[in-house]
């Protein structure tokens, strides 16, 4: 069985991507509410809270876990080899498809504030001899968690997208992750403002990554909210 985690909704994205790409893979899902958002808090909250979502998700049963979430992936490196047995973060597949993406070497990233602070994606864009722009947008997770989406959008809600995208639109990039897993049910409005930009759902390509590594058959998902 296969355990996802997140601080919420973005795990739910996760979880849909992956009911599309192996609809019969076993998935326990498990969303951090009581702790969310994740994106504010230091390093060594992040880092508690992993090690018990992770050890929560593995006394569920969970063999593989993907960490559905950009900001707590960010911990990954700090966990023991124990710990990191069969977890899968989220960052390295979402940089590789980006890196696939851009034409130009320039990717664009919007994350949460822990994330932009830890620099993850900017290190891991930079090994691979690609140039990163990061922009912190916690807002649109509060956006998100509200309720906000593509298909549902108050006139203050997308005003808010757009604060959080006027920097990052007059930079030179052609890819633009959208380093939370929150991020993609806004994608539609997102791609509105930035034109041109390709973007690349690390909820989409979180699950992937799992769906890679874990799908063997089997029926239903377990949801705990
Ligand atoms: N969905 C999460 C991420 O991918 C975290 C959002 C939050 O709780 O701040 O970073």
């Amino acid at each position: 069985m296969i355990g996802i985690f997140d601080s919420g909704m973005g795990g739910l994205n996760v979880l849909a991507e992956l009911r599309q790409i192996a609809p019969l893979c076993d998935v326990c899902f498990f969303a951090d509410r009581e702790n969310a958002p994740y994106g504010t808090k230091s390093p060594s909250e992040l880092l508690r809270l992993v090690r018990r979502d992770v050890k929560l998700l593995r006394e569920c049963g969970a063999d593989e876990i993907l960490i559905g979430c950009c900001t707590a992936s960010t911990v990954y490196g700090e966990l023991s080899e124990g710990e990191r047995r069969r977890v899968f973060p989220i960052i390295k597949p979402t940089v590789k498809a980006a890196l696939t993406a851009t034409k130009i070497g320039r990717i664009g990233v919007i994350a949460t504030e822990a994330t932009v602070r830890s620099h993850a994606f900017r290190q891991e864009i930079e090994r691979e001899g690609a140039v990163a722009v990061e922009y912190a947008a916690q807002a649109l997770v509060s956006l998100v968690e509200g309720g906000e989406s593509d298909s549902y959008i108050t006139r203050t809600g997308l005003k808010c997208v757009r604060d959080a995208l006027s920097e990052i639109k007059n930079e030179k990039i052609d890819a633009l992750i959208l380093g939370c897993t929150h991020f993609p049910r806004l994608s539609g409005i997102i791609s509105d403002v930035m034109g041109s930009v390709r973007l690349i759902s690390s909820a989409y390509e979180g699950a992937l990554e799992i769906s890679r590594v874990a799908c063997t058959d089997g029926v239903g998902a377990t949801v705990y909210l």
